[in-house]
């Protein structure tokens, strides 16, 4: 079991010692370790059996942190950071040497972001060290939203786990950058494809490419459950799936019956409300008695889009 609480001066000198520390962000939790330490990165991959071929993102507490680890040039990008920073965003943007690359996995470009959690911007503005962290997840499982989580599935490998609350966004960050000189959604999250889209203009879409070197972690099965998952119309899915117990996933108004472990990700139908839920109901639904989760998709518009996105992978 890992010690956890709120002690940044003791999250802050366990990372300077190159220890790992579990911190909250808005998204979700992350694993973290000091970037620039390789040894310190490299027990990162360790904890969370994650291939080396997946690469990091970097947090840091400022747009002038982030300058001095990768070139913030590209006017739709710096239109993006100025907006939308600290928030669910992460920029791939080309690589300064500092920068192992053991974080990138070899590649040019690091993926940057400005977490918006008052305790994690404290802990970064104290270490003034870019902190490297994946979601604190074992690999090929769903993003941790509360320190409990973490404990659960990573609690013997974490020196510390800082206690930040709840999640206040529950998907990991939107990922953006240039790709041929056209600015690319690389991962759909916290951040809504509009709002990138009313800032720079149409993007494109480029996800699933797990072929792509430039996005190795978007592996279709990246958020497999243990549990068989079906995705469509629930009442439907109850049809081919009789005599089975079910966990129902579901948006909006609606009324089941009480044979079914139901989980309304938000029975007002707000898609913001059902990111919050999300990965707790994956997680609640995976350790349930029931023998299939069957679970509907969301209007494909705003968090929607990244809901849907994750319940396609976690149904592998
Ligand atoms: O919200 C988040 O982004 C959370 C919190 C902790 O910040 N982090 C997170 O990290 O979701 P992780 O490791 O679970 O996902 C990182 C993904 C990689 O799998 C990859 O797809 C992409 O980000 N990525 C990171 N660095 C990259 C790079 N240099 N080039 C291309 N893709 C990169
Ligand atoms: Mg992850």
């Amino acid at each position: 079991m890992s010690k956890i609480g709120q002690d940044i001066e003791l999250a802050a000198d366990l990372l300077q010692k190159g220890k790992l520390v579990a911190i909250p962000t808005e998204t979700v939790y992350g694993l973290a370790a000091n970037a620039l330490d390789e040894k310190a990165v490299l027990t990162i991959f360790q904890a969370k059996a994650r291939p080396f071929f997946d690469p990091l993102i970097v947090h840091v507490h400022s747009v002038a942190a982030a300058r001095r680890y990768g070139l913030l040039e590209d006017p739709r990008l710096v239109k993006l950071a100025e907006k939308f920073w600290p928030g669910p965003l992460t920029l791939l943007l080309p690589k300064k040497d500092v920068i192992p690359g053991l974080v990138t996995s070899g590649l040019e470009q690091v993926g940057i972001r400005i977490p918006a959690h008052n305790m994690t911007l404290r802990l970064l503005q104290q270490l003034d060290l870019p902190l490297a962290a994946p979601s604190a997840n074992p690999f090929g499982y769903v993003s941790p939203t509360e320190p409990a989580h973490v404990q659960k599935q990573l609690g013997n490998q974490i020196d510390y786990i800082l206690d930040g609350g709840p999640c206040t966004v529950g998907l990991e960050s939107s990922i953006v950058g240039i790709e041929d000189g056209i600015a690319c959604v690389f991962r759909l999250g916290g951040l809504a494809l509009e709002d990138i889209e009313k800032t720079i203009g149409p993007v494109e879409l480029r996800l699933n490419q797990s072929s792509n070197p430039k996005a190795p972690g978007q592996l279709k099965s990246h958020y497999a459950q243990k549990k068989p998952l079906f995705l469509g119309d629930i009442k439907k899915l109850l049809k081919l799936h009789p005599g089975k117990s079910s966990a129902l996933l579901c948006f909006g108004p609606a009324n089941y019956s009480a044979d079914h472990l139901v989980f309304n990700l938000s029975q007002k139908g707000d898609p913001e409300e059902a990111a919050l839920n999300l990965f707790r109901f994956l997680r609640q639904a995976d350790e349930s008695n029931a023998d299939v989760v069957l679970c509907e998709f969301l209007p494909e518009a705003g968090l929607g889009r990244a809901i849907n996105d994750r319940l396609r992978r976690a149904a592998g």
